[in-house]
């Protein structure tokens, strides 16, 4: 559901009734000293008695990045409140229009006011429009569920607002963008919750109910399923916890192609619902936040429901690989060798390396359904972010047209993403005396033999995976990402598919 109403209004600024009135504005346009450069502005200026040219002199508000005026109108606008938003230098690109819609909405909350407005030009375009209604609902989310004292947000709507009347075409992006928000917010509450509600079980049967509400078809493969497909290596990570495995197979076919052959672009993602490290347990501290272990399952699961919405001509397949990572008695032990669905063998050296191993059977699988390219999704490893830092996601790919898709889409995404070399080099580290590979490269370059050990399970179809174990789950509220889960992943999906739409 929409946490905030996103509506469009057409007007003058100084007509617009609202609580606050948010006005973005660039260096050039702000000037210095209060000397402002545009029309709208000194038009507000003038309507204002002057009181507003005052006020940035007097703050230094000279449209910087991120900076911000806010001040009473006494009733000399028909707005309460008027905002300025600083957009520095920069032209307004799409994830520029993301963060305004959010800081709107952040500055309405911060006020404790209702209703707020953010005056959008009339040449606007249609994706900057979808993506401020979008960064709306992204910067309207917490998660306070568990807190008692949580209040409701106080701002309940945000309108976006026009000179002249909406077309039909803007009001159908103000509606996408708010719907692709909302998937993302989907990703991040399954992140959030706790493994305690969000087990391997539970988030089959939430991507059932996703599914259905969306008109997907869904599969649900469970332990017997797997054994009888031969998945080793999800199996033996799974056989510790007391939840069984899911491989959750999520099924768009374009209404068009119903019965005709056309390669589907897969989805893949790993949902470790709760990763302890197994028998090789991790510390106290490193548990503390592995409920985060699933978050490219989420994401991918949140952007098959986009899949759903923006409807490609092309058929898109999600292959989720659930299952919890438990110590116990009946739990994988280092040292245990399995073998793999597509018949090599693994010596499991170290059961916390567990996603390659759930990854590569799935991936294994997806290559059996003839994919165009596939795409995986993984908090795979820490080393990932030590080597690109808490915010940036590191791209591994066999294929540089696909790696170009994804760098394209992440930066319309607003997601950062680095490309990280498939040193073959590292190949040696993965090498077991006792079996053909084994699960662990040791801690130089661990990202990169993580990556190295998935590409033994995708064949010759070209594949992408993204390391997101740095940027799925943040310590702190960054932009319109609030700390916790922030659905990393699924916008640059969207976009890429939306690319290979146009
Ligand atoms: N889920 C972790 C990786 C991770 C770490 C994600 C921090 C998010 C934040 C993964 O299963 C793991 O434990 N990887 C090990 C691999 C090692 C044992 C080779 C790691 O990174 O230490
Ligand atoms: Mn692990
Ligand atoms: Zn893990």
């Amino acid at each position: 559901m929409a946490l905030v109403k996103v509506g469009l209004v057409y007007g003058n600024a100084r007509d617009l009734k609202t609580d606050v009135l948010v006005v973005a504005v660039t260096a050039d346009e702000a000037g210095k000293g209060g000397a402002f450069k545009s029309d709208a502005l000194k038009t507000l200026d003038k309507a204002l008695g002057g009181v507003l040219s005052a006020a940035a002199a007097d703050a230094d508000f000279e449209g910087k990045a991120n900076s911000e005026l806010s001040l009473h109108t006494h009733g000399k606008l028909a707005a309460a409140r008027l905002v300025l938003l600083g957009l520095g230098a920069s032209a307004v690109e799409k994830d520029t229009a993301r963060h305004l819609g959010s800081r709107a909405l952040k500055a309405t909350e911060r006020h404790k006011l209702a209703h707020g407005a953010l005056v959008v030009p009339a040449e606007v375009d249609l994706e900057n429009l979808e993506a401020a209604a979008e960064g709306v609902e992204l910067g309207a989310y917490r998660f306070d569920k568990y807190l008692s004292d949580r209040k409701p947000l106080k701002a309940k709507r945000l309108d976006l607002a026009l000179p002249g009347p909406a077309t039909k075409a803007q009001k159908a992006a103000v509606q996408l963008g708010t719907a692709l928000g909302e998937a993302v917010n989907d990703a991040r509450e399954l992140v959030n919750e706790s493994g305690k509600v969000i087990n391997p079980e539970s988030l089959a049967d939430t991507a059932v109910a996703m599914a259905k509400e969306s008109g997907l078809k869904v599969e649900v493969l469970d332990r017997k399923q797997l054994e009888r497909l031969k998945m080793e290596m999800f199996l033996g990570v799974a056989q510790g916890s007391a939840f069984g495995p899911r491989l959750i197979h999520l099924v768009y076919e374009p209404a068009a192609l119903k019965g005709k052959k056309h390669k589907p672009l897969a989805l893949v993602g790993k949902a470790i619902t709760f990763d302890s490290g197994g028998l090789s347990l991790k510390t106290a501290e490193g548990m503390m936040t592995m409920k985060c272990d699933m978050a490219g399952g989420a994401a991918v699961i949140a952007a098959m429901r986009a899949v759903a919405l923006i409807k490609p001509p092309f058929p898109v397949h999600g292959f989720v690989g659930a299952c919890e990572n438990m110590p116990s008695g009946t739990a994988q032990r280092p040292g245990d060798v399995v073998r793999a669905r597509n018949g090599k063998t693994v010596e499991v050296l170290n059961t916390d390396a567990e996603g390659r191993l759930v990854l590569g059977d799935v991936l294994s699988w997806a290559v059996e359904h003839e994919p165009s390219a596939i795409i995986d999704l993984a908090t795979l490893t820490g080393a990932i972010g030590v080597a690109l830092g808490p915010y940036m996601t590191g791209l591994y790919s066999t294929s540089d047209e696909l790696a170009g898709e994804l760098l394209a889409g992440a930066k319309k995404a607003g997601e950062e993403m680095w490309r990280m070399p498939l040193t073959e080099d590292l190949k040696e580290l993965i090498k077991s005396p006792v079996a053909d590979l084994k699960n662990t490269g040791g801690r130089l370059g661990g990202s990169i033999t993580a990556a190295l050990f998935l590409r033994e399970f995708v064949g010759k179809v070209p594949w992408a995976h993204l390391d997101i174990a740095g940027p799925a789950f943040i310590e702190k509220d960054r932009g319109y990402d609030a700390r916790g889960g922030t659905g990393h992943g699924v916008r640059t999906l969207v976009e890429l598919i939306r690319a290979r739409m146009a």
